[in-house]
């Protein structure tokens, strides 16, 4: 299968998914949302692939979030619609593939896209990645699953202090918050990654799939906290604070809010 915003590799029971729109710093528009939900599932019906090494082309970024110009003038239902779609047509299915999906964190991975590496079942970041979740500078809040992924991985204190501060961390604090699991260089980034999928593609495929099934089911009862995060994403389409922070992102200029 051949894809117009990834390129897909594959070494023996290893394949590699990197978003190919260094331009826009890998930005998730719908249709790479849509490829990457096509290419996963691709890949989970491949029975020689047993893991999957997620990232992002270029040096620059891993993902810089969802494409703000795509939702930038969204009204408050096709907000609530984009957070329901994106979370059944990628960052579940990420998460509940029962093919382990780990996050190549190679630059910034920011809104959507931290929240797609937090939706991979853990997470390798290069030295000069950074990550946060700015979606309240831009006056809506984290839709893809980041107010609940984010205080499970860092403790809520930690998700609430970075969601608040809309701020970016460095790839050494995300390794303290046990949001990664390692750092290392950018060149090494890869290689690294494959040989921890080496070293899981000998384990029992079936075992594991179940074991992912397992781990998260314990973090199911947050479910009411994803509808509540769809519901509140929706309605921030709907203030004067969004078009304002969308309108100076694209306008390049700081964003000026109204106030409460
Ligand atoms: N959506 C759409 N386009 C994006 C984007 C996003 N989330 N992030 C970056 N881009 C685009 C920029 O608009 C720019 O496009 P242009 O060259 O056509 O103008 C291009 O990618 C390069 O980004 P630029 O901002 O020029 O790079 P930078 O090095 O100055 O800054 C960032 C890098 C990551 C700090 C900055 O791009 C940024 O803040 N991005 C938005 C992050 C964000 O808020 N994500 C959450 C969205 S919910």
């Amino acid at each position: 299968m051949s894809y117009n915003t990834l390129i897909v590799t594959k070494k023996g029971a290893i394949a590699t998914i990197a978003i190919d729109r260094p331009k826009k710093l890998n930005a998730l528009n719908r249709e790479t949302i849509q490829e990457l939900h096509d290419a996963f599932e691709a890949l989970e019906n491949e029975e020689v692939i047993k893991v999957i090494i997620l990232t992002g082309n270029g040096e620059k970024a891993f993902i810089a979030g969802a494409d703000i110009s795509e939702f930038a003038r969204f009204s408050e239902a096709e907000g609530g619609k984009l957070a329901a779609q994106g979370h059944e047509l990628l960052f579940n299915f990420v998460e509940n593939l029962s093919t382990p999906v780990i996050a190549a964190v190679n630059g910034f991975a920011l809104g959507g896209g931290l929240e797609l590496a937090m939706a991979c079942h853990f997470r390798v970041a290069s030295e000069n990645a950074k990550m946060g979740l700015p979606e309240v500078s831009l006056g809506v809040i984290p839709g893809y699953g980041g107010t609940q992924r984010l205080p499970q991985l860092i403790g809520k204190g930690r998700a609430m202090e970075l969601i608040m501060t809309a701020g970016m961390i460095s790839s050494d604090v995300a390794l303290q918050y046990g949001l990664v699991n390692h750092v290392v260089s950018q060149e090494a980034l890869i290689s690294f990654c494959e040989k921890l999928a080496s070293k899981i593609s000998n384990n029992s495929p079936v075992a594991i799939g179940n074991a992912i099934k397992a781990i998260n089911a314990g973090f199911k009862n947050n479910e009411n906290g994803f509808a509540t995060e769809i519901e509140a994403f929706g309605a921030s389409f709907g203030t004067e604070d969004f078009v304002e922070g969308t309108s100076a992102f694209l306008e390049k200029r700081k964003a000026e809010f109204p106030g409460k």
